[in-house]
């Protein structure tokens, strides 16, 4: 085999209350790569979808970034070609750059017989959001590659942990055209918080988790509150708290920025209810003048996978 086609979806991180350590992945939208290896030396990238500006070096693009890591530890040399098929925008919060790079390590994987775990393609994955951010975090190459709710207990070294999923809980996710940058959304972020606020963000990261093992929908609710970043964060959406308060109105468990915006997220008990939060945001963006596009969907439980 020398050359696959690879899925790998958008994912959803923080999830309120775990900035940098929590992280799912959705049904749709995802990244379609074509990874080709050949006899040679060296990565070539290509854009398949035209109208997308995407960096095409190889030494700027995510997905070329980890794929020349992923060649290093080999030691090896190889011709490797990506076709980039990209279905989630830059920008959008929902996991662009991981999704790419997720994508590449992975088919890159199977083109050379799996030499690696799961674990190790994340690590791989991980430098191109170093690059795209300027610091490691996982909490969205982990759901990417993996699937499912992710736990990143931490970067150094990577400890990455699949937390249990309830049957009907349900996202619904509105990514509203404006773009934010990840590392100018990080460089918003205080340096310090305050204890209260620290013990504020601990009971509801452990309240979501333990929600979370126990379908207990009042917990999960009750634990997505973010009182780290999407207070410094809420001012790149424009008419944030409208569409937040939207999405309660419509019955979600919680509401928040996906990742560093300038998608929003809420997450709810079942189907129904998430496509009517999804509606009452992309409506309150749209009553305001805001173009976006509206997902509803389950958390996807596998993450990465092969196309043909
Ligand atoms: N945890 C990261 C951040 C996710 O909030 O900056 C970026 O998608």
């Amino acid at each position: 085999m020398d050359s696959i086609k690879i899925f790998a979806p958008a994912t959803v991180a923080n999830v309120a209350c775990g900035f940098d350590i929590f992280g799912f992945a959705l049904e749709e939208p995802g990244d379609v790569l074509r990874i080709t290896r050949s006899e040679g030396d060296g990565i070539v990238i290509s854009n398949r979808v035209e109208g997308l500006q995407l960096p095409l070096d190889p030494e700027s693009n995510t997905a070329g970034i980890a794929v020349a890591k992923m060649l290093q530890s080999m030691n090896t040399k190889a011709a490797i070609s990506i076709d980039l098929i990209k279905k989630i925008n830059p920008g959008s919060g929902i996991g662009s750059s991981a999704a790419s790079a997720a994508a590449a390590v992975f088919g890159v994987n199977e083109l050379f017989g799996r030499p690696y775990t799961t674990i190790q393609l994340v690590e791989f994955a991980m430098y191109g959001e170093i690059a795209a951010s300027g610091s490691p975090h996982a909490d969205n190459v982990a759901p990417s590659l993996i699937g499912g709710f992710v736990l990143v207990r931490g970067c150094d070294p990577l400890d990455v942990y699949s937390i249990s999923v309830p049957d009907n809980l349900y996202c619904a996710v509105v990514h509203p055209q404006v773009t934010v940058n990840t590392a100018e959304a990080r460089a918003m972020l205080k340096k310090e918080i305050l204890l209260r606020d620290a013990v504020t963000q601990w009971g509801n990261a452990a309240g979501l988790v333990a929600g979370m093992y126990s379908a207990n929908y009042e917990l999960i609710a009750n634990s997505l509150h973010d009182v780290v970043a999407e207070p410094a964060r809420a001012t790149l959406i424009p008419e944030f708290h409208k569409v937040k308060e939207a999405a309660m109105q419509a019955g979600a468990l919680g509401c928040s920025i996906s990742g560093s915006g300038p998608s929003m997220f809420a997450l709810c008990k079942g189907m129904s209810t998430a496509r009517k939060a999804s509606e009452a945001m992309s409506n309150t963006f749209t009553k305001n003048n805001i173009a976006n596009h509206a997902y509803t969907s389950s958390v996807n439980a596998g993450g990465a996978r092969i196309l043909n």
